[in-house]
């Protein structure tokens, strides 16, 4: 939180004794703190269903896993069954070992923000179908310029939008800071890796990205009696 990002320990440690002796004067001028999000809903790139709905699934992703591209027809499937039963919040969670997930995630954002939850669903689906050209091996020789011109493409391709507004969206400040408190929402959440669920605020270890329906049957169903019966 202090202003002295580059400084190495030895440095710091004789600023901080400098500080402490009122070497340097307080100017008042504090690094402005981070802005934090209005609401729990900002941490969600997409939410089905209703709030009121008594049962809800946290689904944390990063469209540029292979195992969440695995889960994704799967959700897609159980979303169906249960309609509106269930409340889906889909959080984004790019994993820094894939190179263009950030901007991949950035993708989502602009096509939920600029277009609507439909428009974002279509991107995921298209992000989820094309994921190898973004893939880390694939990228090697591409610039982050290129990359984002994939991107820009399939968001073009899922909103209608114009491409220049979305390369424009795509490097805004609040685009950006949405997937960065998604990230953090995810770790304060406990989740290190992807697709990872949640229910009812109790990670769920025994659905992955190799569940199928009847798996998650096994952990709704239940949930879903046990209201009707309670209503
Ligand atoms: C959502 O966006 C898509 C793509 O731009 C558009 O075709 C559709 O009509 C929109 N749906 C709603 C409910 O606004």
């Amino acid at each position: 939180m202090f202003p002295w990002p580059l400084v190495g320990r030895s440095s710091l440690l004789l600023a901080s004794l400098l500080l402490a002796a009122g070497h340097f004067p307080r100017t008042g001028v504090a690094a402005a703190p981070p802005a934090l999000p209005l609401s729990a809903s900002e941490y969600s790139v997409v939410t089905l269903g209703d709030s009121s709905s008594g049962v809800n699934v946290d689904v944390f992703l990063d469209l540029v896993c292979i195992d969440t591209k695995k889960a994704w027809p799967v959700i897609k499937q159980v979303i169906q069954t249960y309609d509106r039963a269930v409340q889906w919040r889909f959080h984004q969670f790019p994993l820094p070992y894939h190179t263009n997930a950030f901007i991949v995630a950035k993708g989502a954002v602009v096509a939920a923000t600029y277009g609507n939850d439909t428009a974002a669903l279509s991107y995921m689906d298209i992000a989820f179908a094309r994921q190898i050209q973004v893939s880390n091996e694939l990228t090697q020789g591409m610039t982050y310029k290129a990359v984002e011109g994939v991107v820009a493409a399939w968001v073009q391709e899922a909103t209608g939008l114009e491409s220049e507004v979305v390369r424009r969206k795509l490097q805004e400040g609040g685009v950006e800071e949405a997937v960065r408190f998604s990230f953090k929402y995810a770790t304060i959440r406990s989740i290190f890796g992807t697709p990872m669920f949640v229910i009812n605020q109790m990670l769920v270890p025994g659905l992955d990205g190799g569940s199928d329906v009847m798996d998650w049957e096994e952990y709704l169903a239940p949930l879903l009696t046990q209201m009707a019966r309670e209503s």
